[in-house]
């Protein structure tokens, strides 16, 4: 798969032009795409970046990282997904950086989304829904989801066994068990539980473009 994430990162290159400030995502589909785009590093402005991780590989490549607060609105914005339907509706999240994620997507005017094959699913659900917490609401959050929902929401843990920590000092509810039908009002409802910070579907805001990387690349 390691393969079509390249050729999908690789292929996004194509949607930046001279002089733009690039919103870039988080995760191992975009990392192809960090790397690509610090070759031609020269003819952008700089980017905004949705993660610590990213921003370390960005600026591992001497590229200038920007605050969203001095940039205004941004022309692009390529991210990757763990689920894309066939109305480029997306469960993001699994590496935890939702939150930043989908405010860049709100502040971007297209969303060009990078997928391998195996993202592309009829109905999201089968990836757990991320949700990220403010840590005190966990316990009520996951009793709220479940009465929502009818899912399994499950406190993300490390492989310490130590709980996830976002890069916004908050915690992880995977939510187990569902078929989403309806994935902007789920999106909606969920939004509406104090305690959440934001959920892992993109729906109201889907993608623009979804890229699905192979020989040669689809274009949704
Ligand atoms: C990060 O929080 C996620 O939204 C990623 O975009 C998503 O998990 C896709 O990751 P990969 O490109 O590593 O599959």
């Amino acid at each position: 798969m390691s393969e079509a994430k390249r050729l999908a990162g690789e292929k996004a290159i194509e949607y930046v032009e001279d002089g733009m400030i690039v919103g870039v995502g988080t995760g191992s589909t975009v990392a192809f795409f960090i790397d690509a785009l610090a070759r031609i590093q020269d003819r952008i402005k700089g980017v905004v970046s949705s993660s610590d991780q990213s921003t370390q590989r960005l600026r591992s490549h001497g590229m200038e990282v920007l605050d969203l607060n001095a940039t205004g609105p941004l022309s692009l914005y390529v991210d990757g997904a763990d689920e894309c339907d066939p109305h480029k509706r997306l469960i993001k999240g699994g590496g935890a950086a939702l939150t930043r994620e989908k405010i860049i997507a709100e502040a971007s005017e297209k969303f060009v989304c990078i997928i391998d094959p195996s993202k592309r699913v009829d109905v999201l659900g089968k990836f757990p829904l991320p949700v990220e917490v403010i840590p005190m609401a966990r316990s009520l959050v996951a009793r709220e989801i479940q009465a929502l929902t009818r899912g399994q929401p499950v406190w993300r843990q490390n492989a310490d066994g130590q709980g996830v920590v976002t890069d916004n000092g908050n915690v992880i509810l995977d939510i187990h068990g569902l078929a989403i039908v309806d994935p902007v009002a789920m999106e909606q409802a969920i939004n509406q539980i104090p305690g959440v910070v934001s959920v892992g579907l993109f729906a109201r805001r889907p993608a623009d473009v979804v890229i699905v990387g192979g020989e040669p690349p689809i274009l949704l």
